[in-house]
């Protein structure tokens, strides 16, 4: 997908994809977006180490990764998708705590949208904590809904399978998604 440059943003963001220079920047980003869930006393998820270089490159290598860039084109935020039965699901969407609240990540889920709508999946899905305000409520507000458990696919349940494995049920987590609307893009 082209780059893209946000209608209405005078800052210069833009979403384009992401290069393998830029991985050290996407794991200081989400080193320091980690730092948020310690204030709320979630300091497991704090702890944990952004993503290995080696987990980065596929979504790199696959067209899955994008950085918001600032005028200079240093990233501050990105998403990474995989698909999951037919849906983009979004992996991580972070964006630096020094640059948030100001659109980018709502900009750069709707950028994933595009790609999904153009790779012709059902919509995006997600997996996200329930009670943290950046998470689940911020997901909501973006039309998102959850996700009963009767509903989750096969390819759903194995990642909160793993999900759990890794501990993050230790807080409640909910499944979520937006359908795509092909008729009315
Ligand atoms: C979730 C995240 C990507 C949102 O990105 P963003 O660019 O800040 O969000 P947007 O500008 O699109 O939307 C802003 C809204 O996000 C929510 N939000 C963002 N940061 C918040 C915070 N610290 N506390 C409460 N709500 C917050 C609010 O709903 C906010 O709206 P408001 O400013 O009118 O209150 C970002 O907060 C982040 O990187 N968080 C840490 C990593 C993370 O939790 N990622 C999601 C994993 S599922």
């Amino acid at each position: 997908m082209q780059e893209c440059r946000n209608a209405g943003d005078d800052t210069g963001q833009v979403i384009r994809a992401a290069l393998p220079d830029d991985i050290s920047v996407i794991r200081d980003i989400e080193a320091a977006a980690g730092e948020l869930f310690r204030e709320i006393g979630m300091n497991a998820i704090a702890d944990d180490p952004p993503p290995a270089e080696g987990d980065l490159a596929p979504y790199l290598g696959g067209g899955r990764a994008w950085v918001a860039t600032d005028a200079a084109d240093n990233p501050i935020a990105y998403v990474l998708v995989d698909v999951i039965d037919d849906w983009a699901h979004i992996e991580q969407v972070t964006v630096h705590p020094l640059h948030s609240r100001k659109g980018h990540g709502s900009s750069l889920i709707d950028h994933a949208e595009r790609w999904a709508a153009a790779h012709n999946l059902d919509g995006m899905t997600l997996t996200t904590f329930q009670d943290v305000p950046w998470n689940a409520p911020y997901y909501e507000r973006l039309g998102f809904v959850h996700v009963p458990e009767q509903a989750w696919s096969d390819g759903l349940r194995q990642i909160v399978r793993q999900e759990n494995h890794h501990g993050l049920n230790a807080w409640p987590r909910v499944v979520m998604k937006r359908k795509i609307d092909h008729q009315n893009p």
